[in-house]
C-alpha cells in the first residue's frame, strides 16, 4: 500500500478533462439519455423546504400517480438508487418473523430476497426456470402450501432480460391469498403497462435512470391503502431510519423535515414525469414496443441470436447472444472507442444487453447502436451481415413509424 502524504492537497484534472469531448450515447441497461429539460432542471439547487420545493413535491406525487396508475396518496420520492426504493419497500413491510415468498428470476429478484432476510424476514424462494417468466400456476401452488405475508417479484429482470408477463395474474393471486404484493418496476415503469390499482399491487418501486429517463439517485415508491395500514399497525421497530415511511411522510405529505431532500434530482424527476404525462402512457408504450421490436428483428437479420425466447422476452432491455469467438469486454470497449456508443455486458452468460428505455427508444439512436454493434463485431472477425441488419431496421422503422 502506498502511503499518502495527506498534509499536501492533491491536484487532479477537472471533470471536463476526464470526460470525452463528445458524450457517449448511453444504450446500455441504464442510465439512459435524458431530455435537455431534465438535464437543465438537474443543474439547479433550491431550498428543500421552501415554497417552490413544496409545489414540486405536490406535483411529483400527482405525476407519479398517473405513471403508477394509482389513486393511492401514499407516493414518496426516495433519495437513492432503485435499490434504495427496493430497500424502503422491504424495510416497511417485512420484519422479524414475516413470511416472504421471493420469486426469483435473476440478479435483481435475488436482491429483494437478500434485503428481506436482512430485516429478519423468513424467506422462501420460488425459482423460475432458466430464461422463462414465472408461471402464475407455480405461484398459486406455493401460496396454497404456506401462508405468506409478502410476495416479491420483478416485472422486468434487467439482468437476463426476462419479462414476468403473468404479473397481473400473480398480483391477483396475492390478493386472493391475503399476501402483500411488492413489485420492482425499476426497468419497466412507463415502458410497458403496469396498473397498480387495477392489478391490485401493494408496493411498486422504480428508479429514475431507466424507463423514466431521469437522472440516477432519486427513485419513487408507492404503497396501496392496504400496505399503508399494515405499516401503521406494525409494532416491530423499523430498522432503517432513512427509509421509515412514517418519517418520510413528514416531508412528502406534511411539508416538514425528514432529511435534506435531493432537490436537483427531484427537479429533474419532475420534468421527466411531466414529459411522460405530455406523451401519455399509451403512446409511450407503443413507442417502446415498436422500437424494441424493430431492433430485435434487425439484430436477428444481422445474424445474431436473442437470449430469451419471445414469450418471456423483455422489450425494455434486449439480451443478445455473442458468437463464441467474441470477447464481450473487448466488444464494449470497441463500441465506446470507435463509435462513442455504450451498451452493457452481462451478469453471467455470453451476452451483451441493449437498453430500450425512455430516450433510448428513438430511431436515430437505434440506427447508431445497431451500426456500432455490427461494425465492431465485424471488425473483430464475427461472420455477421451488417447491411442486412441495417436494412431490416430501416424497413421495420419505415413500416411502423407513424407520421
Ligand atoms: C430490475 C432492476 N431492479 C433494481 C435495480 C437496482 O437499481 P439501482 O442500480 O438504481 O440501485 C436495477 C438496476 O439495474 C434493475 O434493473
Amino acid at each position: 500500500m502506498t502511503t499518502l502524504d495527506y498534509s499536501v492537497p492533491p491536484t487532479v484534472p477537472p471533470v471536463d478533462e476526464i470526460l470525452p469531448d463528445e458524450p457517449l450515447l448511453l444504450m446500455g441497461a441504464g442510465p439512459v439519455p435524458v431530455q435537455s429539460r431534465v438535464a437543465a432542471a438537474n443543474s439547479m439547487v433550491i431550498n428543500h423546504l421552501g415554497s417552490a420545493m413544496s409545489q414540486v413535491v405536490t406535483q411529483v406525487k400527482l405525476l407519479a400517480q398517473y405513471v403508477f396508475q394509482t389513486n393511492s396518496p401514499y407516493v414518496f420520492g426516495v433519495s437513492g438508487p432503485g435499490s434504495a426504493a427496493m430497500e424502503m419497500a422491504i424495510t416497511n413491510v417485512v420484519w422479524p418473523g414475516r413470511k416472504v415468498l421471493s420469486i426469483k428470476n435473476g440478479y435483481f429478484s435475488s436482491r429483494f430476497e437478500e434485503m428481506a432476510s436482512r430485516v429478519g424476514g423468513e424467506n422462501t424462494i420460488l425459482e423460475a426456470s432458466l430464461n422463462h417468466y414465472i408461471e402464475a400456476e407455480a405461484v398459486e401452488a406455493e401460496l396454497k402450501k404456506n401462508q405468506y405475508d409478502v410476495l416479491t417479484i420483478v416485472q422486468g429482470e434487467t439482468s437476463n432480460t426476462v419479462f414476468n408477463r403473468q404479473l397481473p395474474e400473480i398480483a391477483a393471486l396475492a390478493k386472493k391469498y391475503g399476501v402483500l404484493c411488492v413489485v420492482d418496476a425499476v426497468c419497466t415503469l412507463s415502458t410497458m403497462p403496469l396498473c397498480m390499482d387495477k392489478w391490485g399491487i401493494d408496493v411498486v418501486v422504480t428508479g429514475g435512470q431507466k424507463g423514466l429517463s431521469s437522472v440516477p439517485g432519486v427513485s419513487l415508491i408507492a404503497f396501496s391503502e392496504k400496505a399503508w395500514e399494515t405499516i401503521q399497525k406494525r409494532e416491530a421497530r423499523m430498522s432503517h431510519w432513512c427509509f421509515d415511511t412514517r418519517l418520510a411522510y413528514e416531508f412528502w405529505h406534511n411539508k416538514g423535515y425528514h432529511y435534506t431532500a435531493p432537490v436537483s434530482g427531484l427537479l429533474a424527476l419532475h420534468e421527466a414525469l411531466r414529459l411522460i404525462c405530455i406523451e401519455t402512457l399509451p403512446v409511450r408504450f407503443e413507442r417502446h414496443l415498436r422500437c424494441s421490436n424493430a431492433l430485435q428483428h434487425a439484430i436477428e437479420a444481422m445474424g445474431l441470436g436473442l437470449f430469451v425466447e419471445p414469450q418471456s422476452r423483455l422489450n425494455s432491455v434486449i439480451g443478445i447472444n455473442l458468437p463464441e469467438s467474441i470477447n464481450a469486454e473487448a466488444l464494449l470497449a470497441r463500441m465506446s472507442e470507435r463509435y462513442l456508443v455504450e451498451i452493457s455486458g452481462s451478469f453471467g452468460g455470453h451476452i451483451v444487453r441493449i437498453g430500450q428505455m425512455g430516450e433510448q427508444c428513438r430511431s436515430h439512436h437505434l440506427l447508431r447502436v445497431l451500426h456500432a454493434l455490427g461494425m465492431s463485431l465485424q471488425s473483430m472477425g464475427a461472420g455477421i451481415d451488417v447491411p442486412a441488419g441495417m436494412a431490416e431496421l430501416e424497413k421495420q422503422l419505415l413500416v411502423t413509424t407513424k407520421n
